[in-house]
């Protein structure tokens, strides 16, 4: 177990993926001593922390308590598939397509038709980090003039929850952030639950499960769950998916020419490049993995990034390839994906329907919007090691 590689390294920060392939091979676990945790790898090991009960999210008390208060992701068992039920009907297919269907599009023409005329532009700034977040304030029936408040609370929240040292300052922000989002949403719950509308906030308030509903703190904390949840994941993976795209030119001009490969072509994004590269886990007895036991009430860290490129589980599995036959796009957004980017049992994605419409109207209206297009500098840097992504993505639509 020593000599392992150093996660948290600013080499590892820099490209994470020839440290995964040497933990997958030599180093499947790993103690890591600033961490207080261990890491895991190998795609096998991660699939059982997501699909095995011994594995509690308990983790996450401390971890997610402080800056959402308690949500789905902190809870187990039967609390946790009573919360769950309450609030995933509102994440179906009929509610997302008869309601947020034009909730969507409508966000994603409005960004879309603000960088028309501006050439070259950052994808990053101009649409990816701004389309989830303005989807669900929007979903939420919440005002427009409210979004740059969002985008602000979602920054700490993030800076919160991806302080792996623990820095005392970023904590403090993240805490005062909890109670300015409190002080914002609770009074406007209430009000909705008095004059409700046709928007999610009301869904949530109205939701009832054997005459238990959830209280306005409760609402709250997944409101504050769903901008991190919803916002920082699907803006990672449209700025992931068109570097790949771009990237690889034959395969972007076979999405422009089949607009249905965009589903294959976030699947795979989702495999090679996942937004999420780490979650955390908890045993609550001694268990089993490759290279030793990882004992009851421990922290585990679950490395998806690592996971995605296995190369007991995929062929070449460092090439980008949408049309690879070792990841099946159909069952990508059930509970049997065959990647892990979206985890998989009891905790799996709440909005994974959510984000694969909002990918396929987005990523769909920009291309209309860019019949000709390249990166303008150079393909660009990802950076992150909770969460990964280009942070800027500056393309050109000047005909070659
Ligand atoms: C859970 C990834 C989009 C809402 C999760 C988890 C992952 C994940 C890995 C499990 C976390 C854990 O157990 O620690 C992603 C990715 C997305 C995405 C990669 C986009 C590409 C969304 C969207 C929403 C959403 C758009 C909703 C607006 C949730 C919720 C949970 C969750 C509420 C908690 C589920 C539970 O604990 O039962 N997501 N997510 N996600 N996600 Fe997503």
């Amino acid at each position: 177990l020593h000599e392992a590689p150093d996660i948290l390294s600013a080499a590892f920060a820099e490209n994470p993926y020839p440290f995964y392939r040497t933990m997958r091979k030599e180093h499947p676990l790993i103690w890591h001593e600033g961490m207080q945790s261990y890491i895991i790898s190998r795609y096998d090991d991660v699939e059982k922390a997501f699909r095995d009960p011994v594995f509690t999210s308990d983790n996450y008390d401390w971890q997610l308590e402080p800056v959402h208060g308690r949500t789905i992701l902190q809870m187990n068992g039967r609390e946790h598939a009573t919360h769950r039920a309450l609030v995933s009907s509102a994440f179906r297919g009929n509610e997302l397509e008869t309601k947020f269907l034009p909730v969507i599009e409508r966000n994603s023409r409005e960004l879309i038709d603000g960088l028309r005329d501006r050439n070259p532009v950052d994808l990053v700034e101009a649409f990816a980090t701004r389309f989830p977040i303005n989807v669900i304030v929007d979903m939420l029936g919440l005002p427009k003039s409210d979004h740059g408040k969002f985008h602000g609370w979602y920054t700490s929240i993030m800076a919160f929850l991806s302080n792996l040292t623990q820095d005392p300052d970023v904590m403090a922000e993240g805490m005062r952030t909890k109670e300015e989002f409190a002080a914002y949403m609770i009074p406007i719950i209430r009000e909705r639950r008095k004059n409700p509308g046709d928007d999610l906030l009301s869904t949530l308030c109205a939701a009832e499960i054997d005459g238990q509903r959830m209280s306005d703190e409760e609402i709250k904390a997944f409101c504050s769950l769903l901008l991190t949840a919803g916002g920082e994941t699907t803006d990672k993976a449209i700025a992931s998916l068109m570097k790949n795209l771009l990237e690889h030119p034959e395969q972007l001009e076979a999405v422009r020419a089949d607009r249905s490969l965009i589903g294959a072509a976030f699947a795979e994004t989702l495999r090679f490049s996942p937004p999420v590269h780490m979650i955390m886990r908890q045993p609550s007895e001694d268990v089993e993995l490759s290279g030793g036991v990882v004992p009851a009430g421990s922290t585990v860290t679950c490395l998806i990034g690592a996971a995605g490129r296995d190369e007991q589980h995929y062929a070449d599995p460092e090439t980008f390839d949408l049309f690879r036959d070792d990841l099946s796009t159909t069952k990508a957004f059930s509970a049997a994906a065959d990647h892990l980017a979206f985890c998989l049992g009891r905790h799996f994605c709440v909005g994974a329907m959510l984000a694969k419409t909002e990918i396929e109207v987005g990523v769909d209206m920009l291309l209309d919007a860019m019949p000709t297009v390249r990166f303008a500098d150079g393909a660009p840097a990802e950076a992150g090691v909770f969460t990964r992504a280009p942070t800027q993505l500056w393309i050109d639509r000047a005909p070659a």
